[in-house]
């Protein structure tokens, strides 16, 4: 038979770009509603619990499927966690190496995580049984944020400071960054953020950890992939660019000829717009509360009024320039100035976004393997039909 390039395979189904609207798996984790501003964790109101719940409360509802129903199980759950924030001291050498090398922060992260799980003997999700793919989930979370803290300190010349399992993880993870314990309102208003930041349906680095998932291997790798995704400046990497961008445009006056500036010459404006929101993020009009609740108590600079008067400006310039596009505030913008005010380096603010993620990456990677199939895609060959060998 005569094999031709093109391909005429009448099963090929094609997709939207970009895979909008595409049903690629069953979750009973959570979702998102872009036309009602809406997102959950398994039937609860995200943004409910970032103002109400702890944030070890909204993680074992994600992680486990149902919040803790009394104070017992609260602390049986902050216990399990508390007793898995431990970094393992024979990867002291090598982590602290890590720290000083050219790695930027995400890829240290990346790097340490993988380090760990293995030091731990982690193995395939394939070979495991459910309850050890629980416990790498929560390892995994657990250790984060003070992989995060004693990378970034060890890169700044500092020694790591150990967790206290005593501390809720929010108030230790401050306190192992910055060496200080933190104002109780600080650590409150980064606990809001941190809940809702936990889980946010088919977002690109959760889809890329199910991927990595159905091929049945370890939660690291899972982990380590949706990382990668989420460092994309589309993605995780903004807002740190938000704050460049406050800097940048320095004050309201001056947002007008910025924003107009950047999107005519085909940029984007970092902190606006959403893959799957058509009204306001209601992460961010959650935040932006928390900056002017901070910003009220004087534990906030004046860059959250900047923030709230140059936001108004980008939306008046964007629904000008890219009318019927319904281009709102995300959850960057005040993800980025609610962190400054906690005393989170900028170049933290996308591990700190992780660290929360985490979790969500977790809870769906264990749930994809159980599903037994790979995910394998197609493409359109749309390349030379033939070129000499
Ligand atoms: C989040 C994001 C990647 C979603 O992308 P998307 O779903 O492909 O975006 P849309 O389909 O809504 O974009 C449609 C149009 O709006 C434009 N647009 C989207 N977001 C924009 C932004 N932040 N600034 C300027 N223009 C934007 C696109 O360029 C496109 O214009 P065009 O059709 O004239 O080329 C996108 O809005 C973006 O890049 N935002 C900035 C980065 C950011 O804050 N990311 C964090 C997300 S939580």
């Amino acid at each position: 038979m005569a094999i031709t390039i093109d391909r005429n395979d009448t099963q090929l189904i094609d997709v939207p770009r970009g895979l909008t609207n595409v049903v690629v798996a069953e979750t009973a984790i959570g979702d998102v509603r872009g036309e009602e501003g809406f997102f959950h964790y398994r039937g609860v109101s995200g943004v409910e619990l970032a103002a109400e719940a702890r944030f070890e409360d909204a993680w074992n509802l994600v992680a486990l499927g149902g919040l803790p129903r009394d104070g017992a199980e609260s602390a049986a759950f902050r216990a399990r966690t508390a007793s898995a924030r431990a970094i393992p001291e024979s990867l002291h050498g090598s982590l602290s190496s890590i720290a000083t090398s050219a790695l930027d922060p995400m890829a240290q992260l990346r790097t340490g995580l993988a380090l760990i799980s293995s030091a731990d003997g982690r193995r395939a999700l394939y070979d495991e049984t459910e309850t050890e793919r629980s416990d790498d989930a929560i390892r995994l979370a657990a250790v984060a944020p003070t992989l995060i803290a004693a990378l970034h300190r060890w890169s700044t010349g500092q020694d790591p400071i150990e967790p206290d399992g005593d501390l809720d993880p929010v108030t230790d993870y401050l306190r192992m960054l910055t060496g200080v314990t933190p104002d109780i309102r600080l650590a409150t208003a980064l606990g809001t953020y941190l809940t809702a930041a936990i889980d946010h349906g088919f977002n690109a680095s959760t889809f890329t950890a199910r991927v990595i998932a159905s091929t049945g291997a370890d939660l690291a790798s899972c982990v380590g992939g949706a990382l990668g995704a989420l460092s994309g400046p589309l993605h995780g990497g903004a807002p740190a660019r938000t704050l460049d961008m406050l800097d940048d445009i320095g004050a309201p006056e001056r947002a007008d000829a910025w924003v107009r500036e950047r999107v005519q010459h085909g940029g984007r404006i970092m902190g606006f717009g959403h893959a799957v929101y058509r009204t306001e993020d209601p992460r961010s009009r959650l935040l932006r509360g928390v900056a002017q609740r901070l910003r009220a108590d004087g534990l906030a600079t004046d860059r959250v009024d900047l923030a709230v008067t140059v936001e108004q400006t980008v939306l008046r310039v964007l629904d000008e320039l890219k009318p019927g596009r319904a281009l709102r505030t995300n959850v960057e913008l005040y993800a980025a100035v609610v962190m400054e005010a906690c005393g989170i380096p900028r170049e933290l603010f996308t591990p700190t976004f992780a660290s929360a993620r985490l979790i969500g990456w977790g809870a769906h990677a264990c749930e994809q393997v159980q599903d037994g199939k790979i995910l394998r895609p197609s493409s359109r060959y749309v390349g030379a039909a033939s070129r000499p060998r």
